[in-house]
């Protein structure tokens, strides 16, 4: 019943984008067509996530197989304009989805992105053909983004349902984590993706619980802190919209909401029956996730307070946390590669921001250190990285131009500033999960 309404909602945008085509901006035809698929959106009564892929239309997590043909032309309109992922709030309004039509109706490849209403592409950076390996990753992360986004809805409500159902998803991602990557290619893959809240809550649950395992924590301890990583934001539900998307850099008074949000969000976590009795760790990581290993960050700890280390959860999900935020499009700037996302860990772990132990760990994961790699060091020279010591990836022996080869491990010897850019081949472990 839920599922026909969706079906109809989509029905009714593929009818609002025929009626602009016919008819002039802002003429009765057209409103009233907007006015049917709010009628829709409204009955629905949750978010919709649209996401092209190949020929594939998948609407949350299900794929769309016909696609109907009043939705065809709409379809075939977003596939050439670039457009792979569409968010709709719950509460979009009929003028909401007005805008966002004339956007696809002028032709605009340029990303969409108003309050209600997100769309832009994906910008994979391999293309997917419709059976590839990689389009079932994707599925199966969106089955997930669809969880979570519930999830974090429930818990901002907080019901304790939230949690229970946290518990369980984690516990499938981690099942899933243990068996192969293929719930990390999307992230790898996926940089101009959705709502940023709910897709960076994901990725930082997935992150966080492949470095805790590739850390060799309790599996009792994984599962805490995915869900952890799940939860850290929750305190940005207080913070204006306005000041979360803002494109331009932040005023100190918006920094203050901004520095409030680890409060907010373990204050929030605290609220949910039984949470601080069965699962203490996740106000604890809401609270520190921006403190900084070296507690430069925020929020600031009281001088008169003794200085006490950060949980090593919270340093755990610092890292899963810093790498997504740069790894995706946000308002004021482009998403950043692999490479450069490394690079400003590797930075931030020598100046002691962040662990660096856990940094090395969650190189080693990305695979982003391996030999052939190409570096900058901190003294100018480039080379390539020969070969790497087990347990120190921050410190590998490096060879230059000239046949001379550093050891980074020594204690004079420089560190790696910048690692460079080159084409990323297929995941090799991925390939093996296919096979
Ligand atoms: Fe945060
Ligand atoms: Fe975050």
């Amino acid at each position: 019943m839920a599922q026909d309404v969706l079906n109809y909602f989509l029905n009714n945008l593929g009818g609002l984008f025929r009626m602009r085509r016919i008819y002039p901006e802002g003429s009765k035809q057209v409103l009233q067509s907007a006015k049917q698929a709010h009628q829709r959106l409204s009955e629905w009564g949750r978010s919709v996530r649209i996401t092209l892929l190949g020929q594939d239309l998948i609407i949350e997590d299900r794929r769309i197989d016909p696609i109907p043909f009043s939705f065809q032309a709409f379809f075939q309109s977003l596939q050439q304009l670039g457009f792979e992922s569409i968010h709709i709030e719950a509460d979009a309004e009929a003028e909401d989805l007005v805008d966002w039509i004339e956007h696809i109706v002028s032709k605009n490849r340029t990303p969409y992105q108003s309050h209600k209403i997100v769309a832009g592409s994906m910008n994979l950076q391999q293309r997917t053909s419709p059976q590839s390996l990689l389009t079932r990753s994707i599925m199966g992360y969106l089955g997930f983004l669809a969880e979570a986004q519930g999830i974090l809805t429930d818990l901002e409500a907080r019901k304790p349902e939230g949690i229970v159902r946290a518990r369980e998803v984690v516990c499938t991602i981690v099942s899933r984590l243990a068996i192969g990557r293929e719930l990390f290619e999307p992230i790898r893959e996926l940089k101009n993706f959705d709502d940023y809240t709910y897709t960076h809550a994901l990725n930082v649950c997935i992150l966080s619980s492949a470095l805790a395992r590739a850390l060799r924590f309790s599996e009792e301890m994984v599962n805490t802190i995915a869900m952890a990583g799940l939860c850290h934001d929750l305190g940005k539900k207080e913070v204006p919209k306005e000041i979360l998307h803002q494109k331009k850099a932040l005023q100190p008074e918006e920094w203050q909401f901004m520095e409030k949000h680890p409060f907010w969000g373990a204050k929030l976590l605290l609220e949910i029956p039984n949470v601080e009795t069965n699962y203490p760790l996740l106000p604890v990581v809401a609270y520190q996730h921006h403190m900084g290993y070296n507690q430069s960050g925020y929020p600031k700890i009281q001088h008169r307070l003794p200085y006490y280390p950060l949980h090593f959860a919270s340093q755990l999900v610092a890292i899963s946390d810093v790498y997504d935020a740069l790894r995706t499009v946000r308002p004021y700037r482009p998403a950043l590669s692999v490479a450069k996302a490394a690079t400003i860990l590797i930075r931030d772990a020598l100046a002691e921001k962040l662990n660096k132990e856990y940094v090395s760990a969650f190189l080693l994961l990305l695979n982003i250190l391996s030999p052939g790699r190409k570096v900058v060091l901190s003294d100018g020279t480039k080379g390539i990285i020969v070969e790497t010591h087990t347990g120190r990836p921050l410190c590998p022996m490096i060879g230059d131009d000239q046949g001379r080869i550093f050891d980074l491990s020594e204690p004079s010897a420089p560190t790696i500033y910048e690692i460079e850019e080159d084409p990323i081949p297929d995941s090799p472990q991925l390939q093996a999960v296919a096979s």
